[in-house]
């Protein structure tokens, strides 16, 4: 149990008999008016007002008459200075009682000030403990990784936690706002599947009730299909599940994707789409989160050269570059992780590889005309050793080259009769393409690992916190 500061009991009392509610609003004792809770956030608009801040102690330190207790309250840090000769005893020694991310509520007059960190200062009235928080296991020494992840719950209260948190909301807002804008319709697709879409050897399986085995979703876009030829234009927006074997910084087993689908796009509009995309998600990012990619200390050189168009080259010339560097590529392989960062090394833009043989892609790519060993295929690989962050293509739409490519796939063909009907019923060329959130944001953002890039990562060795 937590020793409650005398104040703390106080103060909850208080609200049990008024009923107050501590989130909106606290009393000032002194002008017994109500007084405004605002966030850290919005103080540029409150200079020489008495406000109150709710949050958690970040840091406090003293030198003498005069004490700074640096509030967080998530939207922001703020300073907040004790004067003992104005404040009294009581309130004054509650700087003592405050321990690392004690939560509070904090009352005084803003200032601007322009040495603090975020350009604002607190002249403190008043102070009342909400809740003294126990010996707090992360302080500011340096921690592993390691160490971290497994409290990843308060590891997401640090200030890069919030830097790269706020990029990934930006970057999902810039999506959204992307195909919205073009007349998108959002379209959700079901997490439980009942047949694999990209390769049954990463399927995670769970029974369902009595009609067998459920998967969960391995990628939206069949489902897509289905809504690009009922409305045309969609994007399929939600957490994906690979039961990936591997271990590396870029694969997680749980992750979100977004996958436009467009009817009547071939593998050309699909490549000027994803472009055009990729452009906006940078761009916004580079105008709307500065501060965080400062906080990242993120070198944003290759971000802004983010621009339509982008380089394109076809699988057999990627195949050449990597010969050209003396790597003894096998023509017809997959490109692992090493190749990519070859390949995409020689340009400083996100690179557009297309057009790759058949056996090494999904069942549903068609096959180009020109060459049916190879697939309408299009993969798109970050600069700086980011690797692939996009893979999309052209889908079959002829019934009988589909029917084939699910046989010899050993695919259930029972399972994908309802697919197979967007052949029969009125078909057209279309495409569409999937890009991973977290990949998206760990290149944005400059990391190391993709583990740091979704609230709570979900990997092979890990299913905690
Ligand atoms: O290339 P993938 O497997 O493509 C598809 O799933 C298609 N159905 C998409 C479509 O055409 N609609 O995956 C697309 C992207 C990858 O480029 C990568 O960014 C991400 O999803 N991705 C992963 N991200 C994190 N961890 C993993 N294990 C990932 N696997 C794929
Ligand atoms: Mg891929």
């Amino acid at each position: 149990m937590t020793k409650l500061s005398t104040d703390n009991r106080q103060h909850k009392a208080k609200l049990k008999t008024k009923n107050n509610n501590p989130k909106s609003t606290i009393r000032n004792p002194k002008s017994k008016k109500s007084m405004s809770r605002i966030y850290i956030e919005d103080l540029s608009k409150h200079v020489g007002e008495e406000v109150a801040i709710h949050g958690w102690l970040y840091n406090k330190r003293s030198s003498g008459k005069i004490r700074f207790l640096v509030v967080r309250d998530g939207t922001g840090v703020l300073q907040c200075v004790m004067v003992k000769q104005n404040l009294s005893e009581e309130i004054f020694n509650t700087f003592d009682a405050l321990t690392q991310e004690s939560s509070f509520s904090v009352t005084g007059k803003v200032k601007a000030e322009p040495r603090s960190p975020g350009g604002f200062e607190m002249e403190v009235s008043d102070v009342k403990i909400i809740h003294v928080a126990k010996e707090y296991p992360i302080t500011p020494k340096e921690h592993g990784v390691e160490y971290l992840i497994d409290i990843r719950h308060l590891w997401l209260r640090s200030s890069r936690q919030h830097a790269i948190m706020r990029v990934r909301h930006e970057i999902i807002r810039a999506i959204r706002e992307f195909f919205d804008n073009r007349g998108f319709l959002l379209m959700d697709a079901p997490i439980f599947t009942p047949a694999a879409c990209e390769g049954t050897s990463t399927l995670f399986a769970t029974d369902y009730f009595d009609l067998g085995k459920a998967y969960l979703t391995q990628s939206g876009q069949l489902y897509g299909e289905a809504g690009a030829m009922a409305f045309g234009k969609v994007y399929v927006f939600g957490p994906t599940f690979r039961a990936e074997k591997s271990k590396t910084r870029r694969h997680l087993t749980e992750f979100w994707m977004v996958e436009p689908e467009v009817a009547f796009n071939d593998l050309n509009d699909n490549m000027e789409l994803a472009e055009e995309f990729l452009e906006h998600i940078v761009q916004s990012v580079l105008k709307n989160r500065q501060t965080e990619l400062k906080t990242l200390e993120r070198n944003t050189t290759f971000l802004e050269k983010v621009k339509k168009p982008l380089p394109k080259i076809s699988y057999e010339e990627a195949v050449d570059i990597l010969r050209k560097k003396g790597n003894a590529f096998e023509y017809g392989n997959d490109f692992g992780a090493a190749d990519e960062t070859i390949i995409s090394g020689e340009f400083d833009q996100p690179l557009i590889v297309h057009r790759y043989p058949t056996e090494v892609k999904a069942f549903y790519m068609k096959r180009d005309p020109q060459n049916p060993k190879l697939a309408l295929a299009m993969d798109v690989l970050a600069p700086e050793g980011y690797g692939e962050i996009i893979g999309g293509s052209q889908r079959e739409d002829d019934y009988d080259a589909l029917l084939s490519r699910i046989k010899e796939h050993n695919l259930p063909q029972e399972a994908f009769e309802w697919y197979l009907d967007l052949r029969r019923y009125g078909s057209v060329p279309h495409a569409g393409f999937g890009l991973g959130v977290e990949r998206t944001v760990s290149w944005i953002c400059g990391l190391e690992h993709v583990r740091e890039t979704i609230p709570f990562p979900r990997m092979i060795y890990r299913l905690t916190p």
